[in-house]
């Protein structure tokens, strides 16, 4: 399968990928378990935080049946890192032209960022179909979505960035929306509280959205 072709596969597979910041290894772990156990088959460990890489690790030890992005990739050397670490695909912000390439020579499916009009041709010059449109919401959020439709009807997105509990529906009904990113599932009181309950019950009401809208 291409690299995009899998880039779109996760995408469609996992429709809506919790975006998380760990502050250790092992609480990566635990909330790797919580979303695996409310249903959710992904999950985007930003590299925000020291212990990202780490998390990554052992979150693919822990849970194996879980596919594991690592996020907020800005530049050639934290593509390398990711591999190194095991990721599963690779997630960015935005996409420098530096980025862009060291995203092609990866051997890992890759989303990656992208905010306007040009930045997404410059994608799709590259191959890239699918797309974090990041930051959604601040974009103007669904009729952004709409309106990219028209001129390109091959691209893919996964809108995040602002998106919550109560708006995901609305997102992953659009057609060129594959999938909808977003930490509302891993609330930080939940994970200061270490309310891991908490994080299964919000992954298994967006398990619960997947299957009502893609059945
Ligand atoms: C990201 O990195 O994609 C965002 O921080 C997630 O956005 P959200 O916190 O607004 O859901």
């Amino acid at each position: 399968m291409s690299r995009n072709n899998q880039a779109r596969d996760i995408l469609t597979r996992s429709g809506i990928m919790p975006v998380v910041t760990v502050a250790s290894a092992e609480q990566g772990v635990a909330i790797a378990r919580a979303l695996l156990a409310g249903g959710l088959t992904a999950i985007e460990v930003t590299l925000r935080s020291a212990a990202a890489l780490d998390a990554v690790r052992a979150i693919k030890q822990a849970t194996p049946q879980l596919l594991v992005g690592v996020g907020t990739v800005c530049n050639a050397g934290q593509v390398r890192a990711a591999e190194a670490a095991g990721a599963d695909f690779l997630v960015s912000p935005g996409t420098t032209p530096a980025l862009a390439e060291a995203l092609l020579a990866s051997t890992l499916p890759s989303i990656p960022g992208a905010a306007t009009p040009s930045e997404i041709m410059a994608l799709l010059e590259h191959g890239f179909e699918c797309v974090k449109l990041f930051p959604a919401a601040a974009l103007g959020g669904i009729t952004r979505i709409k309106a990219l439709a028209g001129p390109f009807p091959n691209l893919r997105l996964c809108p995040t960035g602002g998106i919550g509990e109560n708006d995901a529906a609305q997102y992953l009904a659009q057609p060129n929306v594959l999938c909808v990113g977003g930490s509302w599932m891993v609330a930080s009181e939940w994970i200061k509280a270490g309310d891991f309950a908490a994080v299964t019950a919000s992954a298994a009401k967006a398990r619960a959205l997947i299957d009502r809208l893609r059945g």
